[in-house]
């Protein structure tokens, strides 16, 4: 290596170690901001409240179809609509799983949780709660034909018992039946499946809650135990430091109790869940904008992933060192992760390190499109790697230049190689977006799992989703297999 290429390398080196240390400069400020400001004058600020909920848990908190028209409903939504109203605020729900709820309000994310929570000490450390709005009890779900099998937890010695994912059934059934081997689910409508399925001998659930199953599912009924001290509280919980809005809370559900409004909360709750229809009537249209969504958030995911994996690919491809090692760690660092893990890095990282404030439809279309750069960055050099180098030798010797040659001779045969390939990536992306439904986007996964809590059937909507992507990937690859054969005719 002569002198002056080591000397150009060595600048080169300590130019991206100075942007690198731009960057983080930029980000450790952004990062650090700490809100002193009450979150309730943040909220007034902002017009909005942001309420985070796991729209699972009927009657506390589900959504239902009025008229094709989605909305939220339950003794929660009716107790956080009230406590918009007497402070002034819109109220903005965010639905997502019950187990991403600390962290999204710890990030940021939302500035409440209503979701059927129970206070515990370990919550406790985390977040402040507000007073207690609602007693429930602990119950054991299991097949009614097994009902009489059960006459102890003993009795559930290496059976399998279902709980949901970071509640205060997992910690109970951790603590009461320890001999027995316990699955944690995401969703209530899961856990609840699993003994329908016979994937669980029981499940342990609020007891509101697991009155609205039974009244639906004939096949369920509690089983004949008892918990020690079975009685829990439900509260909302903010972020620690906000004397303020804390008060304005217990504030208004005070005035809720006196009222009497909790009950009507609750009996307007139990009219809700159950009104009636079929099945395609009362829940079709969730399937329907589901469809819409996926394949909304699938395309942005190919074009701009394209967009994203042309320019990695010639990154890769050219000679600057820098640029190549950029595209080989984006590229190896995202094949290399789960797309579960990119979802959830985006859409609280877009938060926490950037500040941003965007939505849960915009992260995973963003953590799609990222991760679909990578794949077809992939795919693109491949396809261009794959033309035979005689042609560029050929190329140059007629005359043209290498950008010349590039567009002329080496892109139009390697399209070929790529398109098929992208169509696969297309394909694959329709079903690799359910995975955003985990942030809230709703898209046909999402919507699925919304009808299985809205409907108590934990099943259908699983069998029409399944058809329905089903559907989608096969016209698809149909269609590709046509534009493969014009393709290769025209060769
Ligand atoms: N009360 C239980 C808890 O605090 C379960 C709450 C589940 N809530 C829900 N929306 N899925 O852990």
């Amino acid at each position: 290596m002569t002198k002056g290429r080591g000397n150009r390398l060595r600048r080169k080196k300590l130019f991206s170690l100075f942007m690198l240390v731009v960057l983080l400069m930029t980000l450790i400020p952004v990062a650090g901001v700490s809100a002193k400001e009450d979150l309730l004058d943040t909220a007034k600020k902002r017009g909005e409240l942001r309420v985070g909920l796991s729209a699972d848990f009927a009657p506390f908190e589900f959504e239902r179809n009025i008229d094709g028209k989605n909305e939220y409903a339950g003794i929660d939504i009716a107790l956080i609509n009230k406590i918009g109203k007497d402070n002034g605020l819109k109220i903005r729900i965010v639905n997502m799983s019950f187990d991403s709820l600390l962290g999204a309000m710890k990030t940021g994310k939302i500035d409440m949780i209503a979701s059927g929570m129970t206070p515990t000490p370990e919550r406790e450390k985390q977040v402040d709660f507000s007073d207690n709005y609602m007693d429930v009890d602990q119950k054991v779900i299991v097949k009614k034909k097994d009902q009489a099998k059960y006459k102890s937890f003993a009795d559930f010695k290496d059976k399998t018992v279902a709980v949901q994912k970071q509640t205060t059934q997992e910690e109970l059934a951790k603590k009461e039946i320890p001999d027995a081997s316990l699955t944690s689910l995401t969703r209530t409508p899961d856990v609840v499946m699993a003994v329908k399925t016979g994937k669980a001998e029981a499940s342990i659930i609020d007891s509101i809650v697991g009155d609205a199953y039974l009244s639906q599912n004939k096949d369920l009924a509690y089983a004949d135990l008892e918990f020690g001290d079975s009685k829990k509280e439900t509260a909302v919980a903010i972020p620690k430091g906000n004397p303020k809005l804390l008060a304005a809370i217990n504030q208004s559900i005070k005035d809720a109790q006196d009222k009497g409004l909790i009950e009507e909360y609750q009996k307007q709750a139990n009219e809700d869940m159950f009104n009636d229809g079929t099945f395609l009537s009362k829940y079709g249209s969730y399937f329907l904008r589901g469809i819409g969504a996926t394949i909304l958030i699938s395309i942005l995911g190919v074009v701009f992933g394209s967009l994203f994996g042309g320019i990695f690919a010639f990154m890769k491809l050219s000679t600057n060192k820098l640029l190549k090692a950029i595209a080989w760690v984006y590229i190896e660092f995202i094949r290399g992760t789960p797309l579960l893990v990119q979802v959830f890095l985006v859409y609280f990282g877009t938060t926490a390190v950037l500040g941003l404030d965007l939505s849960a439809f915009m992260c995973g279309a963003i953590a799609l499109i990222l991760n679909c750069g990578a794949y077809i960055a992939e795919i693109i050099r491949a396809g261009i790697k794959a033309v035979d180098k005689g042609q560029m030798e050929a190329a140059r010797s007629l005359g043209l230049s290498h950008a010349q040659a590039m567009n002329k001779v080496i892109m139009p045969q390697a399209i070929k190689n790529i398109l098929p390939a992208l169509g696969n990536e297309f394909i694959t992306v329709i079903k690799e977006s359910s995975i955003v439904s985990v942030i809230g986007v709703s898209e046909l996964m999402f919507n699925a799992q919304v009808v299985q809590g809205a409907s108590f059937d934990p099943f259908t909507p699983l069998v029409i989703a399944a058809i329905v992507y089903f559907v989608l990937t096969f016209v698809l690859s149909r269609v590709m297999n046509l534009v493969e054969r014009r393709m290769s005719v025209s060769d």
